[in-house]
């Protein structure tokens, strides 16, 4: 293989990925598309529907949780700020904004295929992070595969186990019916249980289906690169973890929670008919104010004063398999 990204791979890492947390080693860190430059392009070119733009809170803090858009600030200006404030930017599929990002995409996971025959993935989206010093992500959990490249900076992420008490079924049924990841119950004791995978530019993360896990940024300016995607076996969940949650709060019936056997197939129908009614749409939360715009004057201004939410969701792609009939 000529010039492979991933540079650490093992025999073993095929029977790893997806079974237990991994840390392996790339070197996009050191890729033209992860330049300040590239990235301050990149910035100017996204339409607000391809980006989040979030003011956190510090850690230890009462937290904080305010969406906003870049205003009148030029690519290279967004970065300096988030370098000096508390704010998250994640480009969302970066993938629709340049196609370069969507060939990068489509050559990790052609290696990854190669290293794993038989993996086959689909929905495969990319998104760009670029955070403050000392940032954090709250609580939470993913419905996609998720990996998660480190460009520039270095952060903590830990990792819960994606069992009771650190995740329920009721709340991966309702996270997965509502997109609302606000129900998620957190703990400090939870760290006692956690792995702690350190991230340096040059490694990436990868963990198991739906395990929790928070992150906290190092005390200089954070660059990730996040992909998601799906397997079959990732899409099974999703719908009968989506059908049990259906059965349960609107029949108030006590489903089965088995991954497989015959009812699966009944409750993917189910799930991909509540889907297509719209059923889930409606339910779900309408999208988050913009209350703060990026620009000079937002940068002349003293922090505001935290508030909001008690377990804001996380800055991640929304992920949504509702349309899938791959
Ligand atoms: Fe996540």
């Amino acid at each position: 293989m000529a010039n492979p990204i991933f540079t650490s791979w093992k025999p073993e890492h095929s029977a790893l990925w997806g079974n237990v947390p991994l840390r392996l080693k790339h070197w996009l860190h050191q890729h033209e598309l992860f330049s300040r430059p590239a990235l301050a392009r990149l910035i100017e070119a996204a339409p607000k529907s391809n980006y989040m733009l979030i003011e956190t809170g510090r850690p230890n803090e009462r937290k904080l949780w305010r969406e906003g858009e870049i205003g009148s600030l030029s690519g290279t200006e967004v970065i300096e700020a988030i370098d000096s404030g508390r704010i998250w930017l994640n480009l969302l599929r970066v993938n629709e904004i340049d196609p370069r990002y969507g060939a990068l995409l489509d050559e990790i996971f052609g290696e990854l295929e190669g290293r794993m025959p038989g993996f086959s993935t689909f929905k495969r989206i990319n998104g760009i992070l670029i955070s403050s010093p000392r940032a954090q992500v709250y609580y939470h959990f993913d419905t996609a595969g998720q990996t998660l490249w480190q460009i520039a900076g270095s952060k903590r992420v830990y990792l819960y186990p994606p069992t009771p008490p650190f995740l329920t079924p009721e709340t991966l049924e309702n996270v997965i019916l509502y997109n609302n990841e606000t129900g998620i119950k957190y703990e400090e004791w939870y760290d006692d249980y956690a792995k702690c995978i350190e991230l340096q530019p040059g490694d990436m993360a990868q963990w198991p289906l739906n395990m929790p896990h928070r992150i906290e940024n190092a005390d200089e300016l954070s660059v990730s690169m996040t992909i998601e995607y799906f397997t079959k076996d990732i899409r099974r969940s999703l719908f009968v973890n989506g059908a049990n949650g259906l059965l349960r709060e609107k029949l108030k019936l006590s489903p089965n929670r088995n991954l497989s056997g015959s009812a699966v197939w009944a409750k993917t129908a189910v799930y991909a008919a509540a889907a297509k009614s719209g059923l889930l749409t409606r339910q779900r939360n309408k999208r988050r104010p913009i209350t703060f715009k990026l620009d000079a004057a937002f940068l002349a201004k003293p922090a505001p004063l935290a508030s909001a939410r008690s377990n804001p969701a996380p800055v991640a792609q929304v992920s949504s398999l509702d349309n899938a009939t791959t």
